[in-house]
Formats: C-alpha cells, structure tokens, sequence
C-alpha cells in the first residue's frame, strides 16, 4: 500500500489549526477516528548495529529514492539543498532518523506535513507532528531542506572525505562515512536506492556525478546539471564533483556509454590512460558477466584534491591521473561493492579482495605476470597478515593490508581449490545472485561450497580467519 491508496481522514478544524496543521492527517487503516490521535507505532531504530558503526543506517524504513537538489557556492562554500527522500516503512513508525553530520536543517515534512526535528550527534530524528506516522509497508516521502558549509570528515584512518573543498570546486567523498556530510539519509550501506542528483554550480563551472546527464540548463549566471542513477546505489557511492573539467562522452565497443570527466590541469597526464576504459570496462564484462549499471566513466581530479580513490558509482574518482592497476581496480568494484554491496562494513574484503584479485587477473591477461606470482607476492609481504581479513580488528583497519592483499588471496586459493572452470563460474556466479543487492561473507562461503561440492572448511580456517601466517603458501 502506498500514499496515494490510503484512506484520508480529516481532524476537526480547531484541532488542526491548534497544531498548525492542513485540516487532513492520513490513516492507513481508515478506521473511524475523528480524533488527532496519539503517536501510534514506535520510533525507527537510531542505527542498523554495524560491528563498527552501530549508530549508522537507520532502523524502521527502507529508502527506495532519493533526489537531491544542491546548490553550491564554492566561493562561499555554501551548499543549499533540498533531499526528498522516497522510503517504504518496515514498521509502524511514530518517529524515525536520518543520518546528517552537520548543516543546518531548515524545513522537514513528512509526506507534506510538518515534522517536529530534533538532533543529536550525526542523528536527525523526524517526528510527524499529526501523530500518525508512516505504517508498515506504506511508501512516504520525507522532504528536508537544509543548508550550511558541508564538513570534511576525518576517519578513523586518518583519511579525508565528506565534502572536501578542491583547487577549483568541491569533491563529495564517502568510504565509509562522508555522504552523511552533505545529505540527509539511510547512510548505511544495507539500504541502496536509486538517485537524481541536480546540482547548481556558477556559471563556467560543471557538476558532475553518477549516472547518466539527464540535462544541463543555466539560467542568468547559474548552470544546473541533472544526474540520473537509475540502479540501486549505496550512500558511500554517491558522489559530486564541481569544478572546470573536459568531459567526453563515448562508447564502450559493446555500445555501454561511458562519460568521463577529467580536470583540465592533469588532463595531458591521464589522457592515455583514462582512454583505457571502454577495454578495460568490456575486459570485465567478459571476466565477470554483465557490467550492473547504465554507464561507466571516471572523475580526475588533481593530485591533492582527495587522498584516495574511490570506485564512486559508474565514475569512479582519481586523484591525479590512474595507473592501469588503480583504473582496473576501481572500475572492478562496479561489480564487486557497488552491484554486489557489502551486508556489512566487516565484509569489506568482498570488495577489496575482488578487485585487487581482478588487478592479478589483469596482469595474467595482459602484463604475463601469473596471479601464482602477485600471490606469492602478497604472501611474503608481512603487512598482509596483521589480521584476517574477514575481521579487521576496528574502523581503522577496513583499509588495511589484509583486507585488500589477503583477500585476494583468498580467491587465489578458491581458484587453487575449485580449479580455473569452476573459479570463474563461480565468479560470475556470485555477481549475478547478487546483483544490485547485499551480501556477506557467510553467503560467500556458503556460496563457494554449495556451486562447487566441497568441504572448504580448512581453507576459510586458515585464509580468511586464521590469526596467523600459515607455515606455506600451499
Ligand atoms: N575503496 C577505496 C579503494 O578502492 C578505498 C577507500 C579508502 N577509504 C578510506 N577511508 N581510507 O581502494
Ligand atoms: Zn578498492
């Protein structure tokens, strides 16, 4: 059931003025009430209890789209913006959160009703003033309008994301914990919508983020460019860049459009490169099945801009002009991390181990280097084994060494133990069961023995959550 097969029900006009409300609430029971009843249904959980973040996310609903509407300043650094946020209930709710690190919340309402906000820490809580909240099952847009100078986060690794300010613009970044600095929402990744994401920026300037360039329109002094995500996509993902760039629009061989956006001052210097992608995009296709989204590209901003790369949703972000193994890298977590998500930020190695093996797979492929070599490699390389990888001790280490050189390993011994035909069906597999939606590390190896008939118990114990180094690599 959603809004619009509701019954409405009207509330007495001198209650309603009373509240300051329209003079109708809505029930989705339609029983016969005359009253502006009490708060009926509990408030949505603050957080969905990551094993890191356990007050990220938000319990009680389940984000279907999101249309963000930016404007931004960057002289000023200021951002005006309006999130309308589309969600289905999962319970009855009489009150339930967004997560939001900083701005100012200027307007709230609750399918075109005035919400009651309050806020603590990173958490925004919406109350529907009428008291009849969203009930479970129904679909309800929540609308927050919200302004200020959007936050650089710093990580747990010391990192840098959110909203960083660039040489010429802005850069949003969110692995793991930057999108809630410039929008309001469900930011753990458990909860994927869709996106349009409207940006306005000064006149000369462009915006660019995922998806696909619905329209670019500028009035007077002002340019606003419209981005459509069409597939399901996870807060982290999200990303806009504003700035000069030189964009290009092109195709890959099998016809999948591919726009980058490349930032003037390094555009010689990852020209060859960045003409990489429409091979390196089909070379996946092959390895590991159909590429999930509408369009691929990549965002080169220069080196200082952002601290790290990040395989933002079908552009991902460089800083400074990627090498083969860093565009191979980010352009594989298209498949693994943004169409097969982790359940939870502990599954890390799901995305960080797929696509550091796709580099070995690469370099098999193309640079003569067998993966048996990057494997050995990653083994003799101490970093590699200061915990397994299906555990990082805390938030710091999602981006440790394990999780990236371990976690191929892994798939290097799956392959070893399953053997080249069933390694790759196996791999592509996995990205078609779970396809635009979440998965764990016990669906993987329940996966893994199930396609293949083996017991890998002993290969899990040692690989994936053995303390130690084991004696040999075989
Ligand atoms: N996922 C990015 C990559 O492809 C790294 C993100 C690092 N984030 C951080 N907070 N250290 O490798
Ligand atoms: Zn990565």
């Amino acid at each position: 059931m959603d809004q619009w097969t509701r019954v409405r029900r009207c509330a007495p006009a001198a209650v309603a003025a009373l509240l300051a409300l329209t003079s109708c609430t809505t029930s989705a029971n339609g029983e016969a009430n005359g009253r502006a009843t009490a708060a009926s249904g509990t408030p949505g959980a603050p957080g969905v209890h990551d094993p890191y973040f356990p007050e990220l996310g938000n319990g009680g609903y389940d984000v279907t789209h999101y249309a963000l509407t930016l404007d931004y300043d960057p002289k000023a650094h200021r951002l005006e913006a309006t999130a309308e946020i589309t969600a289905r209930a999962t319970q009855d709710l009489s009150a339930f959160n967004l997560d939001l690190h900083g701005m100012n919340v200027t307007s709230a309402t609750v399918d075109g009703q005035k919400a009651v906000v309050s806020r603590a820490g990173d958490e925004l809580t919406l109350t529907p003033r009428s008291g009849a909240g969203p009930t479970d099952g129904e679909t309800f847009r929540t609308v927050v309008g919200y302004s200020g100078r959007p936050a650089t986060i710093t990580d747990a690794d010391e990192s840098e994301e959110g909203w960083l300010r660039t040489a010429d613009g802005a850069l949003a970044l969110g692995e793991p914990l930057g999108s809630m600095a410039w929008f309001p929402g469900n930011h753990h990744p458990s909860d994927k919508a869709s996106y349009d994401i409207t940006v306005t920026v000064p006149k000369g300037l462009r915006a660019i983020s995922n998806g696909e360039l619905r329209s670019e329109r500028t009035r007077g002094d002002r340019t606003a460019f419209a981005w459509h995500s069409g597939e399901p996509m996870a807060g982290y993902l999200a990303t806009v860049a504003i700035g000069k760039f030189e964009t290009r629009a092109t195709r890959t061989p099998s016809g999948l459009p591919v726009f980058t956006a490349v930032d003037p001052a390094v555009a010689k210097g990852s020209a060859e490169s960045i003409a990489g992608i429409p091979d390196i995009v089909e070379w996946g296709i092959k390895t590991f099945g159909p590429y999930p989204f509408s369009s691929a590209g990549a965002i080169v901003e220069r080196d200082g801009d952002a601290g790290y790369a990040l395989e933002t949703q079908t552009k991902p972000v460089f800083p400074g002009p990627p090498s083969d193994g860093l565009l191979v890298h980010e352009l594989a977590h298209q498949w693994f991390g943004n169409s097969v998500t982790p359940k939870s930020w502990r599954d890390m190695w799901l995305n960080e181990g797929f696509a550091t093996y796709a580099q070995w797979l690469w370099d098999e492929d193309f640079a003569n280097i067998p993966a048996d070599r990057n494997f050995a490699e990653a083994f003799d390389n101490k970093a590699n084994w200061a915990f397994p990888p299906a555990e990082p001790p805390s938030g710091a280490d999602l981006f440790g060494d394990p999780v990236y050189g371990r976690g191929a390993m892994v798939l290097h011994k799956v392959r070893e133990a399953v053997g080249d035909d069933a390694f790759f069906g196996i791999v592509r597999g996995w990205a078609s069961t779970h396809r635009h939606s979440n998965a764990s590390t016990d669906d993987f190896t329940a996966y893994v023995e199930k396609k293949s008939g083996k017991d890998l118990k002993a290969l899990w114990d040692t690989w994936l959550y053995g303390k130690k180094k084991p004696a040999t690599s075989r």
